[in-house]
C-alpha cells in the first residue's frame, strides 16, 4: 500500500515538475547541431513528393516518430495517455507509455494505460524499469504487454536517476542475466532504452550479444532525470551538481551505435524536424521525444500537440527537399559533415567509418 502511493506520488510529481520547471540539461546539449547537411540548390524533389512513411517493429508509421515514454498509473496520467494516443492515431505515429510499475503494484492503475479503444492500430509500447523487470518472471513482463494490447515493451535503464532518487531501487539484481532472459522470451517485442544518459558502443554490443534487436539511445540533451530528482528533493546534494549533466550526447550515442547490428531509436533532446532528420542521417530508424509533447499538450491541449507535430514534420520534409531525399531511407545515404565536438569524439572513439 505504502509503495503504491509512493509510486503514484512520484508519477504525479514527475508530470508536474516536467511541466513547470526547467528540467533540461543546463550546460550540455545533444550535439545534433554538429551534423551538417549539404544543401542541393536545384530541387529534384518537391515537398509534395516526399514520403515520410516507414515500417518499424512490424507496423507502418506515417512518419518516423514515436511519442516518448512518460506516464501512467494515476487518473491524471491516464488522461494524458489517452490524449497522446488520440493524436498519435491521427498522425499515424507511435506512442510509448510510461512505466507500468504502478500496474504491478495495483491492478486498478491498469486503466490509465488502456488506450487501444482510441488508438486501435498505432505502434504502442509498454514500459518497465530494469530493476522491476529483473525481479519478475518473463511471463509477467509479457503480461504487461498483453494486458494493454501493446506491440512491445521498453525496458528502461535509469541508473543515474536511481542513485539520486531517494526512493530509488539502486542497482538491479543481475541485470545482464535479466536482459538475456527477457530478450529470449520476448524477441523483437523487447526494446532497451536509456532515459537521458545515452548508450555506448560497449553497452550496445553486450545488449546485442544478449539478443536485443532494438535500442533507444535516449542521450544527453533534453530532459535530465538526475536534475528532475534533485529538483524534487529541493536541490542537488552539495558538490554533486555536475551529475545533472552526466552522459553521452544523443548525436554521439548514435555515432557509437553506427556499426552495431541493431535497430536504433534516437531520443534525448530532439526538438525540431531538423534534429529528427539529423538523427536519421546518423543511422537511427526513427526518432522520439517526450518533454516537448507533454508541454505542447499541457499548454495547448490536443491542438497544441498537433501544431507541434505539424511543425516537426514540416521541418523534416523541408530538410529532405533541400537535400534531395524523397524517402526516409534516402536520408541515411545523404552526405553529412560532422563538426566538433562530435567529430573529435567520433575520431577518438574510432566509431566513424
Ligand atoms: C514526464 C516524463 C516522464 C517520463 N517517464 C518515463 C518512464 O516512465 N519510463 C521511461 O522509460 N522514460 C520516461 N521518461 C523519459 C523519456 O522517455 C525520455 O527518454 C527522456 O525524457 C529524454 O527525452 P526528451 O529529451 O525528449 O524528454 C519520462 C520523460 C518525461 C518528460
Amino acid at each position: 500500500m505504502a509503495r503504491q502511493s509512493a509510486t503514484r506520488k512520484r508519477k504525479n510529481e514527475h508530470l508536474e515538475f516536467c511541466m513547470k520547471q526547467d528540467v533540461e540539461f543546463q550546460t550540455r546539449d545533444a550535439w545534433l547541431d554538429c551534423v551538417g547537411f549539404v544543401h542541393q540548390a536545384v530541387p529534384d524533389v518537391a515537398l509534395s513528393d516526399i514520403d515520410l512513411s516507414t515500417r518499424f517493429l512490424g507496423k507502418r508509421l506515417d512518419a518516423p516518430f514515436l511519442i516518448g515514454a512518460m506516464t501512467g498509473g494515476t487518473p491524471e496520467a491516464g488522461r494524458v495517455n489517452r490524449q497522446l494516443a488520440e493524436v498519435a492515431a491521427e498522425f499515424g505515429i507511435g506512442l510509448a507509455l510510461g512505466s507500468q510499475r504502478a500496474m504491478i503494484e495495483d491492478s486498478v492503475a491498469e486503466k490509465s494505460f488502456q488506450v487501444r479503444d482510441v488508438a486501435p492500430d498505432i505502434l504502442l509500447l509498454g514500459n518497465i524499469g530494469i530493476a522491476q523487470a529483473a525481479a519478475m518472471k518473463s511471463a509477467d513482463v509479457r503480461d504487461l504487454i498483453d494486458h494493454i494490447n501493446a506491440d512491445g515493451i521498453n525496458l528502461h535503464l535509469n541508473t543515474a536517476m536511481e542513485i539520486f532518487q531517494h526512493e530509488g531501487d539502486r542497482a538491479p539484481d543481475k541485470p545482464w542475466a535479466a536482459i538475456r532472459r527477457l530478450s529470449k522470451s520476448l524477441g523483437r517485442k523487447l526494446i532497451v532504452k536509456e532515459t537521458g544518459c545515452g548508450i555506448s558502443r560497449e553497452t550496445a554490443m553486450r545488449l546485442v550479444e544478449c539478443g536485443v534487436k532494438t535500442i533507444d539511445v535516449a542521450g544527453v540533451g533534453g530532459t535530465s532525470w538526475v536534475r528532475v530528482e534533485n529538483l524534487r528533493r529541493g536541490g542537488a546534494p552539495e558538490g554533486l551538481e555536475f551529475f545533472e549533466e552526466w552522459g553521452i550526447p544523443t548525436a554521439a550515442s548514435l555515432v557509437e551505435l553506427r556499426n552495431v547490428k541493431v535497430s536504433t531509436i534516437a531520443s534525448g533532446g530532439l526538438r525540431t524536424g531538423l534534429d529528427l532528420a539529423r538523427s536519421i542521417a546518423l543511422g537511427a530508424e526513427i526518432g522520439s521525444a517526450a518533454l516537448p509533447t507533454l508541454r505542447a499538450l499541457g499548454s495547448g491541449g490536443k491542438k497544441g500537440l498537433r501544431r507541434w507535430l505539424e511543425s516537426l514534420f514540416f521541418g523534416l520534409k523541408t530538410t529532405m527537399a533541400l537535400t534531395g531525399c524523397r524517402k526516409v531511407a534516402d536520408l541515411r545515404k545523404t552526405p553529412i559533415v560532422l563538426a566538433d565536438p562530435l567529430r573529435d569524439y567520433a575520431l577518438q572513439r574510432k566509431v566513424w567509418r
